[in-house]
């Protein structure tokens, strides 16, 4: 049976992560995946979003059961308690996607004391929710309270820059994010087939472990990543066309039919972000060249010079999914859209990468030694 040192790691059945993919509702997925045998995640950016995006709020709440009213802390501990109640009695691993950038801080401790809390009130929690992963911002000065509290640390990188910085903050697993992943994506494109070695290279060692991100859907992409010295690797877009994904249907239809060449990118609310090709998104594609064209240069900006234009129309378009209207709504994914033709079920996708996985590399001595 396939296996890495991410599954002695988490106690995971097979060596993959779900992405989290904020600020929709992974609530579930990561049901259906934790119980699949991979590292399910929730993602808690929607959290934030009551005000400024409330269908995706409502979507979040919805799908977690909890009450729309509650705090976010409350509407957190409810959506953690049900995941546990239903990954509990297969076994299921899962953990909390946290974006940590500058102007998310706030919201990031209010998720982070409120899984301590939980689990400190019931530490059976504990053996089922693992892993805090963090995205977006410095890892440094999160080791004391991620790990203090016995949690599994994940981040997730764009480069060996910043996964040499993961090193020294003492993340658990650094997760290389390469440019063709889905959403948010890094201000310069370095693509996995480069980055994951790069990173495996610099900072894999007794304590460190990497994983790749960006790219992977299937069998062959899980092989090659664990000959590439990886511990394992995450899937978004993949398990985002899946039966149990929370996304709107149109979304999860609009990545099965991508086809070749399927996305773009263009900006997105904290930098620059890969969309299916659609002609909203080209027209969106187009206004960012015009209005922030530092997303095509690799110069970052950020709220204080960003024309919040492109913020409204993402916004908008993101709204228009919600609303099933098909001419107006833009939908994040990666380029592995194009090798994605199917909507399985969360488990039988995972027994298929697997198997798949298992005879490629039982084959590889006989078809490439001789
Ligand atoms: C719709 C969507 C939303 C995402 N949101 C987040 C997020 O909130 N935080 C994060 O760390 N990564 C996010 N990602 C990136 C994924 O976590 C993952 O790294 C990426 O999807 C991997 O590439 P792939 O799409 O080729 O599998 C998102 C991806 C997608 C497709």
């Amino acid at each position: 049976m396939i296996k890495s040192r991410l599954c002695d790691l988490l106690g995971i059945k097979y060596p993959i992560i779900q992405a989290g993919m904020g600020p929709f509702s992974n609530n579930n997925l990561c049901v259906a995946t934790a119980n699949a045998g991979v590292l399910g995640l929730l993602s808690t950016s929607g959290l934030a979003s009551k005000d400024t995006q409330p269908w995706v709020y409502k979507a979040f709440v919805e799908t977690g059961e909890a009450n729309p009213d509650d705090d976010r802390a409350r509407v957190l501990e409810t959506v953690l308690k049900r995941t546990y109640k239903l990954v509990k009695d297969k076994g299921g691993i899962f953990g909390v996607n946290v974006m940590v950038s500058q102007e998310m801080l706030e919201h990031a401790n209010i998720i982070i004391d409120t899984a301590i809390r939980v689990c400190e009130e019931n530490p059976d929690i504990k053996n089922h929710f693992k892993v805090i992963f963090t995205s977006a911002g410095d890892p440094i000065g999160w080791n004391d309270k991620i790990k203090g509290a016995g949690f599994t640390w994940i981040h997730v990188v764009p480069s060996v820059r910043t996964a040499l910085r993961c090193k020294k903050a003492g993340v658990d697993v650094i997760v290389a994010s390469g440019h063709e992943g889905g959403f948010h994506t890094s201000w310069e494109p370095v693509h996995s087939m480069v980055l994951l070695p790069a990173v495996v290279e610099e900072v894999s060692d007794d304590k460190t472990l990497v994983a790749g991100a960006g790219g992977f859907s299937d069998g062959k992409t899980l092989a090659a990543a664990l000959i590439m010295g990886a511990d394992g690797v995450q899937m978004g877009t993949r398990f985002l066309a899946t039966q149990e994904s929370d996304f709107h249907q149109l979304w999860k239809e609009s990545v099965v039919e991508a086809g070749d060449r399927a996305t773009l990118v263009a900006r997105g609310f904290v930098g620059p972000a890969r969309w299916l090709k659609t002609p909203r998104s080209i027209e969106h594609a187009q206004n960012t060249l015009k209005k922030s064209p530092g997303v095509f240069l690799g110069t970052p900006d950020d709220y204080t010079t960003i024309d919040m234009s492109l913020i409204q129309y993402e916004n908008d378009s993101i709204k228009a999914v919600y609303e099933g209207n098909k001419e107006k709504a833009m939908m994040a994914a990666g380029e592995v859209a194009q090798r994605i033709k199917d909507m399985p079920k969360a488990n039988d996708l995972v027994q298929e990468i697997v198997r798949e996985a298992e005879a490629l590399l039982r084959n590889v001595p006989q078809r490439l030694l001789g």
